[in-house]
């Protein structure tokens, strides 16, 4: 991969004030008058710029607001940024990501080439230190990230690479930073890896070469092996839904098996996982074809089966002792001679039958073959990742992705990660009205419902070829993508999914 930006996180042990960096990172509430330990210090060498900053009120401290000072030699940093962190006791985990986010975006914007962050200063005794360092990481990594793989215009300039430290002078506290850096890293890196490819074009990425990638990707990783079934072993296993959606395509489709094996078997009994994700190449609809407006953002269609190859990737980084499986299914919806039409009945995996009354209803047809699969190889716990609705898109926005499940005890579980990982989730219904309306009368089910609900309906679908495994559906239609530019991030993939993902399983396996 030509790296666009290569970023390098680490900590270090050195007095703030006597850090030389192009940029250091303060975290600033809303609440308190005055700057934490280390602000003073700046403080007091800046002659009391931070205090008059704050006197003045250009700068509060509010959420989504920062300040620029400048070293002028008084202190070893050229800049100093003051991040709003907001009012104290509303901080969230997300609170302390977001601004090293927005720190790291300025820093690349800026084109600078170092940055120290030492938000932990201001959070004090909120979280635990190493946690802290975590979601900073998880934020450097988020803000940094741009995608320009392709620009060989020189003028653009290529960035080379960004130096970020998280500083600290005490050698104590440097110790828990670390152990917390070095989960944010696998983590951060696992999110701009699942950018990257997922940012990638259709004529790039195809079913074949992202089987390829996902290949590559395992090599050398302890614990995680790739099997990857083309067009002939789909036949042989009679994968009906991911054959009919590949068929238009002159790239063929893949089911790629990850499995993650952990070297010690976990100390009690945990659920085996499946993690299923949809990987459309390109979605033009196929025959029942999609208006062009905005076609170009279909590529962005893989990018739950993408979610779940770099959450695999970080699972095996970070060694967790939890068996782990990433089935993603993967085809291109394109109209051609050789398209599965409206009107067809297709004879999936599970047996089950579905009549195709929209081939733009695409997902849900290659989910199911994947979904069964993950049944019938007896995996207790199957969470499926999907760009599977615009209707879900109309009901959430770009906030939340739609979370759907038959099981309590799971919904429970992926809110607490969602939280914690700044991933949101909203739980929606996918219950019998809904798959009521799935039926067919021709077939067993029908892939299209009426016209309202379609979040729902797509998961009552789905919730078909689950049987008796605790499962959970995440629409992240909306939330995969930004086509502009925010304060966090560049504009193209967001990775959603990886963070979310990762800390469900780190939750599970109990890694702290
Ligand atoms: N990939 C789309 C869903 C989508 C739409 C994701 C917009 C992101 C942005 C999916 O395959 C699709 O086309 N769904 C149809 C289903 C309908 C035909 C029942 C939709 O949402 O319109
Ligand atoms: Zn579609
Ligand atoms: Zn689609």
């Amino acid at each position: 991969m030509k790296q666009i930006i290569s970023v390098d996180i680490t900590t270090r042990k050195v007095d703030p004030i006597r850090c030389k960096t192009d940029l250091l990172v303060l975290g600033c509430f809303s609440d308190s008058k005055k700057p934490d330990e280390v602000g003073k210090a700046v403080d007091e060498k800046l002659g009391g710029a931070i205090r008059r900053l704050l006197k003045l009120g250009d700068f509060k401290g509010a959420a989504k607001t920062q300040a620029v000072l400048y070293g002028e030699g008084k202190i070893a940093a050229t800049r100093v940024m003051l991040i709003g962190l907001g009012e104290r006791k509303k901080i969230t985990l997300d609170t302390i990501r977001k601004a090293a986010a927005s720190a790291t975006n300025k820093a690349v914007g800026l084109k600078l080439k170092s940055v120290a962050l030492a938000l932990h200063g201001a959070v004090g005794d909120a979280y635990d230190t190493s946690t802290v360092a975590r979601v900073m990481a998880e934020g450097a990594y988020f803000g940094s990230y741009r995608y320009d793989e392709f620009v060989t215009a020189s003028e653009n300039g290529r960035l080379g690479a960004l130096k970020i430290e998280i500083v600290d002078a005490d050698a104590k506290r440097i110790k828990a930073l670390d152990r917390g850096l070095g989960q944010g890293a696998v983590i951060g890196r696992a999110q701009s890896y699942a950018r990257t490819i997922a940012n990638r074009p259709a004529n790039v990425i195809n079913p074949p070469t992202l089987a390829k990638e996902a290949q590559a990707m395992t090599r050398g990783l302890k614990g995680l092996s790739c099997t990857v079934f083309d067009e002939k072993q789909l036949k042989a296993q009679k994968m009906g839904g991911i054959l009919a959606v590949g068929a238009g395509s002159r790239s063929a489709p893949r089911l790629i098996v990850l499995k993650y094996t952990p070297a010690k078997t976990p100390a009690k009994k945990l659920p085996k996982v499946a993690l299923v994700g949809k990987a459309v190449t390109f979605d033009s609809g196929g025959i029942s074809i999609k208006p062009s407006a905005n076609m170009d953002q279909m590529k962005f269609d893989k990018s739950g089966g993408i979610a779940v190859l770099a959450t695999m990737k970080a699972v095996a980084e970070l060694a967790l002792p939890i068996s782990v499986w990433g089935l993603i299914p993967s085809a291109e919806n394109l109209p051609s001679a050789s398209s599965y039409r409206p009107g067809d009945i297709v004879t999936t995996y599970s047996g089950k039958t579905v009549e195709v009354l929209n081939t733009d209803a695409e997902g849900r047809m290659i989910l199911s073959d994947a979904l069964a699969y993950a049944v019938k190889q007896k995996r207790d716990t199957v969470i499926d990742v999907a760009t599977l609705t615009g209707a879900c898109m109309v009901a959430l926005g770009s906030y939340n992705a739609g979370l759907m499940s038959n099981d309590d005890a799971l919904t429970e579980q992926i809110k607490k990660a969602a939280e914690a990982s700044g991933e949101s989730v909203w739980h929606l219904p996918s219950g019998d009205e809904y798959a009521d309306e799935m039926k067919s009368k021709v077939a067993d089910l029908k892939n299209i419902g009426s016209r309202w609900g379609g979040a729902c309906t797509a998961a009552a679908f789905l919730r078909q070829f689950v049987g008796e495994a605790a499962w959970a559906h995440l629409d992240i239609a909306g939330m995969d993508n930004f086509q502009k530019e925010t304060e966090y991030a560049a504009p193209g993939s967001t990775g959603f999914g990886v963070r979310l993902l990762t800390t469900y399983l780190m939750n599970l396996a109990g890694v702290k």
